[in-house]
């Protein structure tokens, strides 16, 4: 890692301009690279922050066939909606490009160009299929027929959606073109390569540098690429939607660069458009070609190839040979794991996700915010929940924040005119109790580690004490005893109201500004950061003078979210499962058997006797039952969705067999620790897998 950079570029993935982002998006991506460059802002760092929309590949064209409208009417859709709602979200991009761009177009085929001119790239000829009646090849995508594996006659060119295959076109049982529904013939047809091969060497050390410092997912997914060595990757398609191929001849005529090869470049042409509109063409290279600078790309797990083998790859063709005008790689790539939504994938296929932009008609940014950095998927998949979003809210937003920073502002206006009344001195600062060097410096070491979870819940640690400080202290009391005493307490829970505007600034700064308005201060706290009268470090010590006037007006920072406000957004998950259900009943239905497994994949699934011990209703789930197990010596809690069938009551005692070595997930905010397995009937009734025998709890079943 290169400590001692004067720079930061930080980019985000670029998501699909082929549908809105949902809380999966923000979680993974955008919410991190905001808080981290919030923060940096705040330090008073050079950082920016580069995004925008990928607007090709093949999903694109598809959604435009199937509306009948032009792939760019479908991107110009989605990249308004989604800048529109990051916006909302106080996702601070310096800059928001689109990969249909001109200024894209001219890097992309820069890049193009460059790595043909030293003969980097592999031509191949090989046979495609072709539609005689379009008279257009056809990605895997366009063709679709009946799958080798399971028989389901609508299975894709590129993965068969019932039984998860992925397949080739040309493994399809009679093969259709999606654009006329004709039989497809094979023709020859001429695309470039990327010989990722030729640059397994340099890979390898470039990864090797980075083993301390870049997260284990990243790594390990890395590492198994380079493992197997990597091979040529395809990076033309015959489509006619994307960046063209920059050469003039007819081998090149109706090709496109592929989506990954022309996204990744995203990032570089966004950084020199985002230069060229501030006066200063030239200044993007201080960021790409300067050893200065370092470069971080917040992405999710799914991308981490593109970024860590792919990219640089592209980057070490450019740089072969030259002297000047030299890239330089990212310095890391923190991927996230997925957040999960109530317990499953978020889905845009199943329309099973939350859309950032629906959310943020119903609820305020902040404690969307607020709640997704607590339940950042850092090392593992996290889970985002209707009741965790109303607990967070209501008990840590709202009644220890919110409270706190009410209860500071108008008691000191009610009693002391508004006015601070105490000078507080250091001593007075470390008499809190709070060992602020210590704190910061946690804080900070998560920050530099993006660590969310740790930065949204240690900055609450200070909440917590702040609150608790006042309470204690008791100044409605105190007032008429020893006014001095409340005087000083207003005083310092003032000044930690100033604190922890600034503390909480990158990861709710709405919240921020908003505290820092009733402190009195007549500019935003943006504009404040962006002149240099708040700082990070101001945060450290007390800064609010006696004397210094808050503003009249208090509000309500946080409104309590209510049953009835996130009633109807269970109600809609659970006609959504229960559409989701009965549509993979029917695939099941359907499916002969799974593909075979070994024997030995057989032994890995532990199944083991349990019994239960007790069982109750899960809160506003109807469905569900939640059990705990008894098995050998260990208690187990497990959800299972049986509550239409079965009593609470009528489980208790019974012997069921538990998968015991399934990875523990939250389904409606409380933990499942396995499955048991019951059969459903064609009556829709849930029927347990029951053993009888004595002595039996916690045995293999075999
Ligand atoms: O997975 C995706 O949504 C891609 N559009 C991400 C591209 S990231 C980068 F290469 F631009
Ligand atoms: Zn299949």
């Amino acid at each position: 890692m290169n400590n001692h950079y004067k720079r930061t570029l930080v980019t985000t993935a670029l998501p699909y301009a082929n549908g809105p982002v949902h809380l999966g998006h923000l979680a993974g991506v955008y919410l991190p690279a905001d808080i981290y460059v919030r923060y940096k802002r705040l330090q008073g760092e050079d950082i920016v922050h580069i995004g925008g929309s990928d607007e090709h590949g093949v999903p694109i064209t598809i959604t435009a066939d199937k509306e009948d409208i032009s792939p760019q009417d479908v991107v110009d859709r989605y990249h308004s909606m989604n800048l529109d709602a990051f916006e909302r979200c106080g996702i601070s991009f310096d800059f928001y490009g689109r990969t249909s761009s001109k200024g894209h177009f001219r890097t992309a085929q820069e890049f193009f160009r460059e790595i043909d001119s030293k003969d980097i790239f592999v031509k191949k000829k090989e046979r495609h299929f072709f539609d005689p009646q379009t008279k257009r090849f056809l990605s895997d995508r366009y063709v679709t027929g009946t799958c080798p594996i399971c028989g389901y006659a609508e299975a894709n060119g590129d993965q068969c959606e019932q039984c998860g295959t992925h397949l080739s076109p040309r493994e399809l049982i009679d093969p259709r073109s999606k654009l006329s529904d004709e039989v497809p013939e094979l023709r020859e047809t001429l695309h470039w390569y990327f010989p990722l091969g030729r640059f397994q060497g340099q890979l390898e050390n470039y990864v090797e540098r980075h083993t301390g410092d870049w997260r284990t997912n990243v790594l390990n997914y890395t590492a198994t690429w380079l493992k197997q060595g990597l091979a040529d990757r395809a990076i033309t398609r015959d489509l006619h939607w994307g960046v063209p191929v920059p050469i003039d001849n007819d081998e090149a005529t109706g090709k496109v660069l592929y989506v990954w090869f022309d996204a990744v470049l995203g990032y570089i042409s966004f950084t020199r458009e985002w230069s060229e509109n501030r006066g200063t063409p030239e200044l993007w290279r201080e960021y790409w070609q300067n050893s200065d600078c370092r470069i971080i790309h917040f992405i999710g797990k799914d991308n981490v190839v593109f970024h860590t083998l792919m990219f640089p790859a592209i980057l070490m063709a450019w740089n072969e040979g030259r002297n000047e005008g030299v890239y330089s790689l990212a310095d890391n790539v923190p991927a996230s794991e997925f957040m999960n939504f109530e317990g499953r994938k978020f889905s845009k296929s199943r329309n099973y996700a939350v859309y950032l932009g629906e959310f943020l008609d119903k609820f305020p940014a902040d404690t969307l915010r607020y709640t997704i950095a607590m339940n950042y998927p850092e090392n593992k998949d996290s889970d985002f929940s209707w009741q965790d979003f109303q607990n967070r809210t209501n008990g840590e937003l709202a009644d220890t924040l919110g409270n706190f920073i009410k209860r500071s502002i108008d008691f000191t206006n009610a009693k002391f005119n508004g006015e601070i009344p105490y000078e507080c001195t250091e001593e007075d600062w470390r008499s809190l109790g709070i060992d602020w060097e210590d704190c910061f410096d946690r804080i900070e070491k998560a920050y530099e580690d993006f660590h969310i979870r740790d930065i949204a819940s240690l900055t609450m640690q200070i909440a917590r004490a702040a609150n608790r400080f006042l309470t204690d202290s008791e100044p409605w009391k105190v007032l008429k005893t020893d006014p001095d005493a409340a005087a000083r307490t207003m005083a310092l829970s003032v000044n930690l109201c100033y604190t922890l505007a600034i503390a909480w600034y990158p990861v709710i700064p709405h919240t921020a500004n908003r505290i820092y308005a009733m402190l009195g201060f007549s500019e935003t706290l943006d504009d404040a950061l962006k002149n240099g009268s708040a700082s990070w470090d101001t945060a450290k010590y007390p800064q609010l003078k006696r004397g210094h006037n808050l503003s009249e007006q208090s509000e309500i920072l946080f409104r309590k979210v209510e049953d009835k406000d996130i009633a109807s957004e269970l109600e809609k998950i659970e006609g959504l499962l229960a559409e989701i259900e009965k549509k993979e009943a029917a695939e099941k239905e359907s499916t002969r058997f799974k593909p075979e497994i070994s024997f030995d994949d057989f032994l890995d699934v532990d199944l083991r006797v349990a019994t239960v011990m007790a069982c109750e209703r899960v809160k506003k789930a109807d469905k569900l039952l939640k059990l705990q197990l008894k098995v050998g010596s260990q208690n187990r809690q497990v959800l299972a969705g049986i509550a239409q069938s079965y009593s609470p009551e009528s489980v208790i005692g019974k012997n069921v067999i538990l998968v015991a070595n399934l990875a523990e997930r939250k389904i409606r905010g409380e933990l499942s620790q396995g499955m048991i397995l019951a059969v459903e009937g064609n009556d829709g009734k849930m029927n347990l897998v029951e053993v009888s025998g004595s002595e039996i709890n916690g045995k293999n079943v075999q």
